[in-house]
């Protein structure tokens, strides 16, 4: 695999059998190869603008609040519709993602500036920590994409130049996104019974951190015993998933089991990270998940992993009754703990918990 430098162009090769390195999956654990993709049917659709004070009735509101409260402590995430974000934004980044993984490997290398010393950043295969770590069937491309660079230095928010307007319109999809996410972070305050700014007063619109990852996920000739990306949970505050098609893909870690997300069309997937779960002392809960692959069927994801400004210190909302001696969450400095987590497979610490 060393001569291929992205599985997007080892796809392209038409292999009828999967190279070594990337064989992940062990057929000897029961959870980890369960070959049935569980699918759940039980997963809400949360209405965004329902969760708007003003725009609906507060019985609707209210109502929407314990749909969130009930969703998100079960499993972690929730899928949204009636975001307001236009459908004009999501094509229009659909279509510049695919101009720029439509462009030959040497024209992307040549038209992304490189992130020297900055793990998992830019455009490749995913970064691995050591040789003999299985890979990932997968390509990213992973963008610094706010707060903008305070000049000087030469900074790490490198954008593709083509197709020319990818920038452009990337950065309206996160400014559309980041209201939404900050409305969310409100309602999720709410829906635990917390002040509605326990969250949100961790953000700041000039310094919060926002980056964008673009998933390739070219088709695999052997879904049995590959992955798209092995199980992790996201560090961020909270991410927010848009699939291109509804191929499905990615699975969620419950009750021992790989649940299939159901997707519908036009929802967009948001998921609580490390940071939120930390913020939220355990109220809230990072959920583990995977990307399975398929055979002749590609897939593009985009996540935008919201956090707080990088020098940002967390302290975890306290809880009344906690006893000392269950610990509760400490105190993180936001880019300390992003720095050690960017590695997308879980250390194996986590892969304890994961498999206990
Ligand atoms: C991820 O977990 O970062 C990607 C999820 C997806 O592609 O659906
Ligand atoms: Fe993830």
């Amino acid at each position: 695999t060393s001569r291929v430098p992205v599985v997007q162009e080892l796809a392209r090769q038409g292999l009828n059998y999967l190279p070594k390195r990337f064989v992940s999956v062990n057929h000897n654990d029961p959870i980890e190869s369960s070959t049935v993709q569980h699918v759940s049917t039980t997963l809400p659709i949360i209405n965004v603008a329902k969760l708007r004070s003003g725009s609906e009735p507060d019985e609707g509101r209210v109502e929407e609040l314990a749909k969130l409260a009930s969703v998100v402590k079960e499993w972690g995430l929730f899928l949204v519709t009636e975001h307001g974000i236009g459908s004009d934004i999501l094509n229009g980044v659909k279509d510049v993602v695919k101009g720029f993984f439509g462009l030959s490997f040497q024209e992307k290398k040549q038209c992304v500036g490189s992130y020297v010393s900055v793990d998992n950043m830019g455009y490749g295969r995913n970064f691995v920590k050591s040789e003999d770590q299985p890979l990932d069937w997968i390509d990213r491309l992973t963008i610094k994409a706010a707060p903008a660079p305070k000049g000087g230095v030469k900074e790490l928010n490198v954008w593709p130049q083509r197709p020319p307007n990818f920038r452009q319109v990337i950065e309206n999809y996160v400014e559309e996104a980041r209201n939404v996410l900050d409305e969310l972070l409100i309602a999720l305050a709410e829906a635990l019974a917390l002040e509605s700014h326990v969250f949100l007063k961790h953000f700041d619109s000039n310094n919060s951190e926002i980056n964008v990852r673009i998933n390739y996920y070219p088709p695999c000739p052997r879904p049995d015993l590959a992955l798209g990306i092995t199980p992790h949970t996201d560090a961020s505050a909270l991410t927010l998933l848009m699939q291109f098609e509804t191929t499905g893909g990615l699975q969620i870690l419950k009750d021992r089991k790989w649940l299939t997300v159901p997707w519908t069309d036009d929802a967009l997937l948001v998921n609580v990270g490390d940071l939120l779960e930390i913020m939220s002392n355990g109220r809230l809960k990072s959920p583990w998940h995977r990307v399975v692959t398929q055979m002749n069927v590609e897939r593009f994801s985009a996540a935008l992993f919201y956090n707080p400004p990088s020098r940002a210190e967390i302290e975890p909302e306290p809880i009344e009754d906690l006893v000392p001696e269950d610990g509760g969450f400490k105190k993180v400095v936001v880019s300390d703990y992003l720095q050690h987590s960017y590695a997308i497979s879980p250390t194996k610490e986590k892969q304890a918990i994961l498999y206990a």
